[in-house]
């Protein structure tokens, strides 16, 4: 194999791993210029206790490893997480939760719009 060719194949190789890497940020999704309709009582608020709280707002022993300090009880913890939760559990951000249990389909959509808009 020629070296041009090796070197191709190389930066294939790389782009691909980029992408696969690349997550979608807060910044990556403006809040729709209609609002939305979603609020914490709504939709925030049971969301984060369906998907997120059994681990992060979990005693010590029971947090499976959930770092400490970041549990989502309340309007406020969310608001000031509201970019970490992005990155993690939103649109096509798949790595929280981390069990076998996913949010059911258009979940992390409406959390991307939700958290987009300021987390009303
Ligand atoms: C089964 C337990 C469990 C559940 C449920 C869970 N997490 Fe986590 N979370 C962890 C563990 C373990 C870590 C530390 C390792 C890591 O960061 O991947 C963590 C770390 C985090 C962090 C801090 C690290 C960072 O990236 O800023 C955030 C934010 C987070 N989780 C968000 C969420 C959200 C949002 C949900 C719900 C959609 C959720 N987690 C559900 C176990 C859990």
């Amino acid at each position: 194999m020629g070296r041009a060719r090796l070197l191709a194949l190389g930066l294939a190789a790389l782009t691909l791993g980029a992408s696969a890497c690349k997550e979608t940020t807060l910044e990556d999704r403006p809040c729709p210029p209609e609002g939305t309709t979603l609020t914490y009582e709504s939709f925030g608020e049971g969301f984060m206790d369906a998907h997120c709280q059994s681990c992060h707002g979990a005693p010590t022993k029971d947090r499976k490893g959930a770092p400490s300090g970041y549990d989502f009880a309340t309007v406020e913890d969310v608001r000031r997480w509201r970019s970490r939760i992005f990155s993690r559990a939103a649109a096509d951000n798949t790595t929280m939760p981390p069990g076998p249990d996913d949010p059911p389909e258009g979940e992390r959509e409406k959390l991307a719009e939700w958290l987009a808009c300021g987390a009303p």
